[in-house]
């Protein structure tokens, strides 16, 4: 398997080079043979090929970053934690802000064909919100406003920070780990360096789903090589307990709170047991380089003029959203 890899690499690095540059140049968008040659060299350089690519597409800031304790902790652990963020104002708000849009069932078992409104009856382990219908919410805008939040991707990535991937979901009670609502161990690789951040809309602790990472698995050859030639998959608890046991935390979280991870390192969030969970979570990229996405759009009379403004002024950190 292994040499099949290395044979891979061989045959489609000169087109992953080519895509490269004209990504860099031109920002034409990479073909899907290219990111799968972005996580084969993944795997095949235990990260440092991500590192090399970072490096290249990345736009510099232009201002140096000053030291800053908390960053060298998040780069270090690859997480950091901030109790209390957001006020409870906030999460009421846009708590009841979704009660006003339709969503998707997704899970093992069951998946909605369409939009459906979130009844009391559970069809899955999760239940999620587009990124098209939470873009128009006030509380969501106030959220992607933060400067806060761009100022921590920006030091962390060493880079102008693209925000993207918005995401919201609810996850329910089911007997057995979701594959589909990631409740197995894996390692995420959409982007060559990205920062994720969780946001929680509801208190959350041993009982429903608490998110699981591995220390210090974000850096470059810190997964074994034993769990990377498994492939990108998701990987069982006996194999991670085998390697990284005293290196597993488990976080309880109150909402409101934020958990800022390099979601490269191995992660997962547990099942729920009881009640549920609620979660918000948007990412900063340094380049939208590998797998495809979405860009969201909203229509200019739904934005709030704060959010208007940033998203006007700032578009290169803001290109992971349209305005129509
Ligand atoms: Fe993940």
């Amino acid at each position: 398997m292994r040499k099949f890899k290395v044979f891979l690499f061989i045959i489609y690095l000169p087109i992953f080079i080519f895509e490269l540059i004209i990504f860099k140049l031109f920002t034409i968008k990479n073909s899907s043979v290219s990111y799968q040659s972005m996580i084969n060299y993944f795997i095949i350089t235990r990260g440092w090929s991500n590192a090399i690519i970072h490096f290249f597409l990345k736009k510099n800031l232009l201002k140096k970053n000053k030291f800053d304790l908390q960053i060298n902790k998040l780069k270090k652990n690859g997480y950091l934690i901030k109790k209390n963020f957001f006020t409870k104002k906030l999460v009421l708000d846009l708590k009841k802000s979704l009660k006003k849009i339709d969503g998707y069932w997704i899970g093992d078992k069951y998946k909605s064909k369409s939009k459906e409104k979130l009844y009391k009856k559970v069809k899955a382990a999760k239940f999620f919100y587009t990124d098209d219908d939470l873009l128009k919410l006030k509380p969501v805008q106030e959220i992607l406003s933060n400067d806060y939040l761009f100022n921590i991707a920006s030091k962390y990535l060493d880079a102008e920070p693209i925000l993207y991937n918005i995401n919201c979901w609810y996850n329910f009670p089911t007997k057995l780990p979701d594959k589909e609502a990631a409740q197995l161990w894996h390692f995420d690789m959409d982007r060559p360096k990205w920062l994720k951040i969780f946001i929680y809309l509801s208190d959350c602790n041993i009982n429903n789903g608490p998110h699981c990472f591995v220390q210090g698995t974000h850096l470059n050859g810190s997964i074994s090589r034993e769990i990377l030639n498994l492939g990108y998959m998701r990987i069982q608890d006996k194999i991670v307990n085998r390697f990284y046991k005293t290196k597993i935390k488990e976080f309880n979280f109150n909402e409101g709170d934020l958990l800022f991870e390099d979601s490269r390192g191995l992660h997962k969030g547990k099942k729920v047991t009881s009640k549920n969970r609620l979660m918000f979570q948007i990412e900063f990229t340094s380049s939208l380089f590998g797998n495809k996405y979405n860009i969201p759009s909203i229509k200019k009379r739904d934005c709030t003029n704060n959010f208007y403004k940033k998203v006007t002024s700032k578009r290169y950190n803001y290109q992971g959203i349209k305005i129509i």
